[in-house]
Order: structure tokens, then sequence, then C-alpha cells
């Protein structure tokens, strides 16, 4: 086993370095002020997989050799991108109601499900960060290494879940590690990690910028955070992911489980299928 192999599976993540260049990140950052006129359109907080695909400059971001090739090590040859491509535009996480603002699992809401008990489960987010990940101003994430992890498999289902949020609880106070990526560097994590957006501080007071709400915080400036994220996994994995969006999608009208209801390739742009097909990628199918 690989150290990077060995690092996802103990700790749950890992962090790939300088996956893109300074003059990359530049010319990107720049792009995308451009393309979505962020001047005039500040409120502007999530870019859609929909228009992603549509943009060769946006979508092959998700793809370069480096990703693919550590996505290869950490699941295999048999891995398959789910296409919710979405970017983060200073988006901070959840409202503040919550025990702990902005902490949660992507698995959320898949709930108890049998799947996540398997030996050799594996499903991830992806975050590009086009910033480092500062105290000042976030631009990263906090996490809670090995926080993925499930125990005592062999109890009734509901008391091994039940267990699992009380570990996550105690995780996110004991265990809560703000993680220093750096512009370029990409982090993969496991879908049942505890984290959360580290938050911008300045005189060590958190940036709020109303009580309840604090998804989006604008006066960046130059350290405005742009996050392109998707979710990779071991194909086998897929399928009930992807039949949990599809029944997600009926309930909750966002934009962003367009992706559950589009056929790949059939409802996909052509040049995004061309690019698919001749780097032998896989994406995930309904
Ligand atoms: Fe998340």
């Amino acid at each position: 086993m690989t150290s990077l192999e060995e690092q996802y599976k103990k700790k749950g993540y890992v962090i790939i370095k300088n996956v893109f260049d300074g003059n990359e990140i530049d010319k990107i950052r720049s792009y995308i002020h451009k393309t979505f006129d962020l001047q005039n359109n500040s409120n502007l907080r999530m870019v859609y997989g929909s228009e992603i695909i549509k943009d060769q400059m946006l979508f092959s971001f998700f793809f370069r050799k480096k990703i693919l090739n550590s996505l290869r090590i950490l699941f295999g040859d048999d891995f398959e991108y789910i296409p919710d491509f979405i970017i983060q535009i200073n988006s901070f996480g959840q409202k503040e109601k919550k025990y702990k603002p902005g902490w949660h699992v992507d698995s959320a809401s898949e709930g108890s499900a049998k799947y996540f008990l398997k030996k050799d489960y594996k499903f991830a987010k992806m975050g590009i960060y086009l910033q480092d990940n500062s105290k000042e101003y976030g631009g990263g994430i906090n996490l809670t290494p090995g926080g993925h992890r499930i125990y005592l498999k062999f109890l009734p289902i509901r008391i091994v879940f039940f267990i699992k949020k009380l570990k996550d609880k105690l995780n996110i106070i004991f265990n809560n590690h703000f993680i220093k990526s750096k512009s370029g560097d990409i982090i993969i994590f496991d879908s049942r990690l505890p984290h959360a957006s580290s938050l911008p501080k300045i005189d060590n007071q958190f940036i709020v910028q109303n009580k309840t709400e604090i998804n989006k915080i604008d006066g960046l400036g130059n350290n405005s955070k742009f996050v392109f994220y998707c979710n990779v996994c071991s194909s086998k994995d897929s399928p009930d992911f992807m039949k949990h969006s599809s029944k997600r999608s009926l309930k909750e009208k966002s934009p962003f489980f367009d992706y559950s209801k589009q056929k790949y390739p059939d409802d996909y742009d052509k040049g995004f299928v061309k690019f698919i097909e001749d780097n032998k990628i896989k994406i995930a199918k309904i």
C-alpha cells in the first residue's frame, strides 16, 4: 500500500500539493471574475455544473493528470466522477443555528445507510482550492483526522450510527484541525469525515455578516475564496449515491441536482463528452 493510500485509509483525507501553479491560479481567478462579472454580480455564490460543463477552461480543472493519478492510487483503476461539479465563491458553510456552525459530514443526507459500513467503501469529496487557507481569510477547511471511521459494526445499525454521531460531536471539539492547504492544492476527503470551512478572523474574531447566516462573506477583496468541488468514488460505490441524489432532486428544487436528472453522455455538451472520452475518464451514470 502506498503512503497516500495509507493516509487516506487512516485519516480519511489526503492533500495533493501543487496541482496547479501560481500562474494557472492567477489566470483562473481572473477568468472567473470576468466570466461571471463578479464586480456587478457580488451575490453570486455558486456556479453550477450545467454552466461548468459548457466551459472547458473550467471543467478541465477537475481532470488534471496529477488528480487522475492520485485518484487511481486511492480508488484503483476503476474510479468515477460524480458530475456534481460546483464552484463556490466566498461560501463559508451552513447556518449558525447548528450546534457547531458549518460542521457537517457530506454523507448526512444519506442517513444510516448500510453501505457506509463496507470495509472498502470509497467515496470522497475533492476540493480544488484557489487560495491559501489562512487564519485571517479562511480559504480552505478544518477537519477531524480519522473522523470517517465507523466502529462496533456488529451492533444494530441504529446504534452504530448513534455512536458515530456522538463521535462526530466529540471530534469536532477535540480533534479540530486547521488544514494548511496552499493555493493550487487539492484535498480529497471521505464523505463520512466531519469538516467545516475555515472561517475568516480579524483580531481573532470570526467575521460573521449576520448572526444567523454565515454562508457568504463578502469584502475579502483579493482574498476572495474560490473552490471547485465534486465527488469522486470507486465505481462500485457510485450507484447507491446516484440513486439517492436522484430521489433527493425530486424533493429539493436546486440547480445543484441537475446532474442527477441528466443522462451522461446523451444530455451533455459534445465538447465535454469528447474531453472525457479522450482522457478515458468515467462519469457516474444514473
Ligand atoms: Fe462538505
